[in-house]
């Protein structure tokens, strides 16, 4: 049985205290991770509110597991959990749900940047503490998200296209010759998508002879991607280069680019670059049908475990935390590699 609000104040101290005893502290990044408690220092359980954007993808999949792992009855939590479906309107719902259900916390993935404001103030007023995780919030006021943590989807951005520009020059192609890039993007507004397509921008505005083919909407899904580039490609325009904004929408194209019996990857004529690097994905990047694979990690499970840590222990989380990663050749890759990943 789930506490009221004011009870689980009353009890806070006790269990700071409890838990001020008992955590040894392992610093990892920016996130301070405790060990696991021991059973008898737990006071009662922690209610968690997650709103998770969809299941659009592996790497969202990935992203759902590590929040159900991390989160457990036997850790001490209870979690609550909604799809929304890709959709802004069921995440707000979902939220506006937690609130009246009184949860600890509430965690989120917004599917878009923009339009929290109304919504993240009522949690605010509620005192439930927000955490939003993956994706960014644009709002006015950044008191009303307790901290953030995911990826650098502008550095991701950088890494692709800095690892474009050398890849060309070391296969002799001229600076003069035309490339013509195909820009699959993810869900317009999100952050995964504004990170990626601006760099991807301006990397094209800083090369003169680099341009972009067309810009079609993958949804970051699979039978979307495969749609939208086989239409380019019965148009009769083949890119140089298809620059897909996750791994779901690079497996929609290389279907579409084999169907159309058109060759990519190391030995082809079609350069394919990819972001998230989950299994499937690198699979392909192994057998050489992907160019290159950008990490985008998806475990973020235990980070906003170790956020919550430092809340109930009355500590100040820092706002933003980026995640370390790094990207993927065919040479980086073998089969044990990738059977030791986590997604
Ligand atoms: O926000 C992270 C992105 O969302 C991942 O790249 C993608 O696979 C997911 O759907």
């Amino acid at each position: 049985m789930r506490m009221g609000r004011s009870e689980r104040e009353s009890r806070t101290a006790g269990r700071v205290a409890a838990l001020a005893a008992s955590a040894a502290l392992l610093l990892t990044g920016c996130i301070r991770q405790e060990l696991p408690q021991a059973e008898e220092t737990r006071e009662d359980i922690l209610v968690v509110g997650f709103s998770e954007v969809g299941a659009e993808s592996d790497w969202r999949v990935a992203n759902t597991e590590s929040m159900r792992h991390t989160f457990t009855e036997e850790k001490g939590y209870e979690l609550l959990f909604d799809d929304a479906k890709q959709k802004q309107g069921n995440q707000i719902k979902a939220i506006r749900n937690y609130i009246l259900q009184e949860v600890d916390y509430i965690v989120f993935a917004p599917v878009v940047e923009d339009g929290w404001d109304e919504v993240l103030k009522e949690a605010k007023e509620a005192k439930v503490p927000v955490i939003v995780v993956d994706r960014m919030v644009q709002v006015e006021d950044e008191s009303l998200f307790a901290a953030w943590v995911g990826s650098d989807f502008h550095q991701e951005g950088k890494v692709a296209v800095e690892w474009l520009e050398r890849y060309l020059e070391e296969k002799g192609r001229s600076e003069e010759a035309d490339v013509s890039i195909l820009h699959v993007q993810g869900t317009i507004g999100s952050s995964a998508q504004i990170g990626r397509t601006e760099e991807l921008v301006a990397g094209v505005a800083a090369h003169p002879n680099w341009r972009i083919l067309d810009q079609v909407p993958g949804e970051f899904t699979q039978a979307k991607s495969y749609e939208v580039v086989a239409e380019v490609l019965e148009r009769g325009e083949v890119p140089d280069v298809i620059y897909c904004e996750n791994d779901v929408s690079a497996l929609g194209a290389l279907q579409a680019l084999d169907e159309a019996g058109i060759s990519h990857g190391v030995e082809g004529d079609v350069i394919v670059i990819t972001f998230d690097a989950a299994r499937a994905g690198l699979t392909a990047c192994m057998d050489g049908q992907i160019n290159l694979e950008v990490e985008c990690n998806p475990l973020h499970g235990p980070r906003v475990e170790a956020i919550i840590r430092q809340l109930e222990a009355g500590e100040t989380p820092e706002k933003y935390c980026y995640v370390e990663e790094t990207y993927f050749e065919p040479g980086d890759l073998t089969e044990e590699l990738i059977a030791a990943r986590e997604y």
